[in-house]
């Protein structure tokens, strides 16, 4: 079976990146990050990746948001990318993009989805009283946050959390989690059945 080919996303500091391809460089993932994209010429990320000999393209942010997208696209083409991962990328991907990578789309997302989708979610969910929240990987659908869930980790809220110390723990989570199901994923283990996706052994 041949390594999957993957491009990650980032806008900021590239942490689960970072995570990911430490164990594609252990060996654990049988895959290889072709290509880090980007859309902030300073996101964290893109000097780890200079070090680490991957290719960097940095896609500046512009509208109009399909003409974006759309050269985007005609990059990824090029690439033959088997596997996007959103790894902390703040665009709402354009619905073609989406189809052309259908269900070859991962995003994680710092809460227990359906619950707080969007922007600041570790906020959202603390402010709201929550005991539990997590992290939620899931693949892209044309909706925010909304796609079928793939695996979820739950983290509790301490009686003296406050946002950032609960935001930390659930990053120390979505560390984990995430590498696992990119592993799964470039293994073939993913079945997506409707809104189901069983995790095949
Ligand atoms: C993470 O909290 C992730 O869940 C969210 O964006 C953040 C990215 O962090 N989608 P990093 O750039 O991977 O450090």
């Amino acid at each position: 079976m041949a390594k999957k080919r993957i491009a990650v996303f980032i806008s900021g500091r590239g942490s689960n990146f970072m995570f990911i391809h430490g164990e594609i460089e252990k060996g654990n993932i049988h895959g290889e990050i072709v290509v880090l994209i980007s859309d902030n010429p300073d996101a964290g990320g893109l000097a780890y990746a200079g070090e680490k000999g991957i290719e960097c393209r940095v896609f500046p942010w512009q509208v109009p948001r399909d003409r974006y997208f759309q050269d985007l696209m005609d990059f990824l083409e090029g690439k033959d990318i088997d596997l996007i991962v959103l790894a902390g990328f703040m665009r709402v991907l354009s619905a073609n993009i989406i189809e052309r990578y259908a269900n070859r789309i991962l995003n994680i997302h710092p809460a227990l989805l359906p619950s707080f989708p969007g922007e600041e979610a570790q906020r959202q969910a603390f402010d709201h009283g929550v005991k539990f929240s997590g992290c939620t990987v899931h693949f892209v659908d044309g909706g925010v946050d909304t796609g079928p869930i793939i695996q979820q980790r739950v983290v509790p809220v301490l009686e003296d959390d406050d946002t950032e110390t609960l935001a930390a723990r659930i990053l120390e989570q979505e560390h984990q989690l995430f590498p696992e199901v990119v592993r799964a994923f470039c293994n073939n283990q993913l079945e997506v059945v409707g809104r189901r996706v069983h995790v095949r052994e």
